[in-house]
């Protein structure tokens, strides 16, 4: 694993992940502790600030300043349809959410299944339909306010989205569009088009509200290339640039945290069955030794293990029995049978309570939807 590159894209990530090399490269700033603090202020103890699963960003001095001066920010991220949602893409909806409940404030939520159209050779657009509506459930279900929070689907939006995102791609030129994401002479041209539609609502709220408004992404560190073209193209409309904080990724469950869509059963979905996350858990990599005899004596590795990963981003809120874990695994004290087993309980617990949701969301999904 060590040995395979790391590619980090909005369409690949794959390797181990260097998060220091990504801020660099990218051109993020790290939260310093001054602005967790100034951010607790407002959100109080968050796991996902005081774990740094959220660990960088983009002016987000900015965004105080403006906030202070009561000028309210408005948050926006989004999700790509290519499949159902796994526990990993909950984590900046959640955390969003908790945002949004902290400084009330408007949430945008896009449904990109045009790019997913585009990007992905053996999806079709019936697919995409599909797998907006199952998503937009995920959503819904995380305990949404429909009066702050709206759902954009592109191709249900696309009057509304086409017109804002000319406006952008007339501002944009291939060479930028190649430089930033790589594309090529094969890439079809619709790809090279997209990136405008996911700016789009990093502005819409002030072209209908007619004035300036501040926007704040939390997104995954992948999705940072869209935005940096966003923060050149749209001052030149005459709107702010974006705001972003970003988090690191939830690993899969296969060998160095590997999630992958052709294997299946390395990432956890919100619609699987307590069989399957069972299943899952119980097969997933860990940082345990060969037998139970090493394991006793050399004790684990949590900090290459998946499992452990899970209690850290979403599933021990108390740090206290987080640190727990980590040290009996670390003496030895505790097997990964056992460890898997406390989490696949707590999966199954979270994605009951979810599904039940779920389920509900069907009837209200109407409140959320952005449609023209
Ligand atoms: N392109 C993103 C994906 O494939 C979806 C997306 C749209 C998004 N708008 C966003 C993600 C804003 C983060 C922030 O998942």
């Amino acid at each position: 694993m060590k040995d395979e590159k790391m590619i980090v894209t909005p369409w690949e990530v794959k390797g181990e992940i260097d998060y220091d090399k990504l801020i660099k490269d990218f051109g993020l700033s790290l939260i310093d502790e001054k602005l967790y603090k100034k951010l607790g202020k407002h959100v109080g103890n968050n796991l996902f600030l005081r774990r740094k699963i959220f660990f960088a960003h983009r002016d987000l001095e900015f965004i105080f300043k403006e906030f202070e001066k009561g000028n309210k920010f408005y948050l926006y991220n989004g999700r790509g349809p290519s499949g159902h949602t796994h526990l990993g893409h909950l984590i900046t909806f959640l955390f969003a959410k908790q945002l949004q409940d902290a400084f009330d404030v408007k949430y945008l939520i896009q449904l990109t299944d045009d790019e997913k159209f585009l990007f992905k050779d053996d999806l079709n657009l019936e697919d995409v339909d599909k797998f907006t509506y199952e998503n937009t459930l995920d959503l819904i279900a995380l305990d949404m306010n429909p009066e702050k929070t709206k759902i954009i689907s592109n191709l249900k939006y696309a009057k509304t989205m086409y017109r804002q995102a000319l406006r952008v791609a007339k501002k944009l030129t291939f060479s930028t569009a190649k430089a930033v994401f790589g594309f090529t002479n094969d890439t079809n041209v619709g790809s090279i088009f997209f990136t405008s539609m996911q700016s789009v609502p990093a502005f819409i709220e002030s072209v209908k509200r007619g004035k300036k408004i501040p926007c704040l992404i939390p997104h995954a560190i992948d999705q940072d290339p869209h935005f940096r073209v966003a923060r050149d193209v749209l001052p030149k409309l005459g709107y702010y640039k974006p705001a972003s904080i970003q988090c690191k990724f939830l690993p899969g469950l296969g060998k160095g945290g590997k999630m992958s869509a052709s294997e299946p059963d390395t990432a956890i979905f919100t619609i699987d069955t307590p069989k399957d996350i069972e299943r899952k858990v119980m097969n997933a990599f860990t940082g345990g030794r060969d037998t139970v005899e090493e394991q006793r004596k050399l004790g684990g590795e949590p900090e290459i293990c998946p499992v452990y990963q899970y209690y850290y981003f979403l599933f021990e809120k108390n740090d206290e029995e987080l640190k727990k874990r980590y040290e009996k695994c670390k003496r030895g004290k505790v097997l990964c049978g056992d460890c898997k087993k406390e989490l696949a309980k707590r999966i199954k617990k979270f994605l009951a309570e979810h599904q039940k949701k779920r389920e509900k969301a069907k009837e209200v999904i109407d409140k959320f939807l952005l449609v023209d």
